[in-house]
């Protein structure tokens, strides 16, 4: 079923549109479309459905490039070539996702067993007044506007182009058994990525070409090339990465800041001495007749730079997350509790950059005990002792801690993505 917005057929399109460019200094007036073949696997993606429908940054992958196609006016129609069965479930996704103005401007077309035969199903959709055609991998969803009009203005000067970059490393041929047979000269050797266009004449006699001969490619280039149809190359960019690997997903998640590459945390805490327990201050039991009253064993210390790291990571505080209701964290060493919570740190890839902590506390003095609570403090956070440093300060006898009545500690973490 097609919604009203989406349309599988019949095109009309809401504007007549002119171009800004000067071919031979006449004014043109192509209009330009883009095929998104969309109906991979993602097998190398490895996930439990295809690539272009996990999230990324907060949005479906397919509906990202999609978007960057609408947000360039000079983008006439977008063909979005999908799985018979999955052409439900990307219509519900458009609709809502796109506003229903810009729907129209949207076709979806049959996917095929192969991307040629997905972009050819795309290239028999499209409607007869494109002449401009970009393919595009729906699995390329960093693509950037500039690039969008870089390719447009190729096709136009050179009849077909496509993004690519140099290659900066040494390249080797490698046999099966993964020893080096030869060092290829890179210069030269591009990476080719999409947009791949051409004006629509070349791209069809490509594909007559190709189908006389029965040649397969894994890009229109390579049809272009086989047909002896010259092929320009335009400047991609590194980040219009095509996402293949889990590895390729976290990358881009990191590009759009969705995991940022530093967190910052802040922890405050405090606690009532009272007679009659220990006083533990960063996993160190100090000899002094009073201790911190409290459900754990009250290390205000350890408390304060749990509480940061849970701020850096964004999961609330220790409270929601040991609660002193709980019967398991009475009395419990805290220690544990920071173990646990720089756990769910490192799960997220993150590794201590440094923590800064300041306890506040008239009496014992601290000094002494120090090098051995940055010792503990280090070993629950598997990090290296100097990420870790620790000051203790009185308040020279004001407030609630000058009088002796408690102990509070501040405590600032970086996080840095491992
Ligand atoms: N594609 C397609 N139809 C196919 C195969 C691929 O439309 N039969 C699309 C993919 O959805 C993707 C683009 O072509 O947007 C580039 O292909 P690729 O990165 O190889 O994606 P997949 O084929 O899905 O991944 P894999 O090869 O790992 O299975
Ligand atoms: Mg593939």
């Amino acid at each position: 079923m097609v919604p009203s917005g989406i349309q599988d057929s019949a095109y009309s399109p809401p504007h007549f549109f002119y171009c800004r460019c000067q071919v031979s200094g006449v004014r043109c007036q192509q209009k330009a479309g883009v095929i998104l073949p969309a109906a991979g696997f993602g097998t190398r993606m490895e996930s439990n459905q295809p690539k272009q429908f996990l999230e990324l940054a907060g949005e479906p992958i397919l509906i990202r490039t999609v978007k960057a196609f609408l947000e360039n006016p000079e983008i006439h129609c977008i063909v979005v070539a999908v799985a018979a069965d999955r052409h439900e479930q990307v219509t519900a996704l458009l609709e809502q996702n796109i506003s229903p103005e810009k729907l129209d401007k949207i076709l979806l077309a049959r996917g095929g067993a192969t991307r040629q035969q997905s972009v050819k199903s795309g290239f028999d959709t499209l409607p007869g007044e494109i002449e401009l055609v970009l393919v595009h991998d729906a699995a390329r969803p960093l693509i950037r506007t500039d690039l969008i009009e870089d390719c447009l203005e190729g096709v136009r000067e050179h009849g077909a182009v496509i993004a690519a970059v140099p290659v900066n490393d040494t390249l080797k041929l490698v046999d099966t058994n993964d020893t080096i047979v030869q060092t290829i000269d890179r210069a030269g050797i591009y990476r080719a990525q999409t947009p791949q266009g051409a004006q629509r004449h070349l791209l069809e006699q490509a594909y007559q070409v190709a189908e006389r001969d029965g040649f397969t490619g894994t890009d229109e280039a390579s049809l272009l090339e086989h047909a002896g149809i010259p092929v320009a190359i335009v400047s991609g960019e590194e980040q219009n990465m095509k996402i293949t690997r889990p590895g390729d997903l976290k990358i881009a998640r990191c590009l759009l800041g969705e995991h940022p590459m530093i967190r910052i945390g802040h922890g405050f805490d405090a606690h009532r001495l009272v007679r009659d327990r220990p006083l533990i201050l960063g996993g160190e039991t100090i000899d002094f007749p009073m201790g911190l009253l409290g459900h754990s064993d009250a290390d205000v210390l350890s408390h304060a730079l749990i509480d940061a790291i849970l701020g850096a990571l964004g999961e609330g505080d220790i409270g929601r997350h040991f609660p002193d209701s709980d019967d398991r964290y009475k009395d419990i060493n805290s220690l544990h509790l920071l173990e646990h919570a720089f756990g769910l740190a490192a799960d997220k890839g993150y590794s201590m950059g440094n923590a800064d902590l300041t306890i506040i506390c008239q009496r014992p003095k601290l000094a002494p005990h120090l090098e051995q609570m940055q010792h503990n403090l280090a070993g629950a956070c598997n990090s290296p002792i100097t990420t870790i440093n620790i000051k203790a300060t009185t308040t020279e006898k004001m407030g609630y801690t000058g009088r002796g009545e408690g102990i509070s500690a501040h405590a600032v973490v970086l996080l840095r993505k491992a």
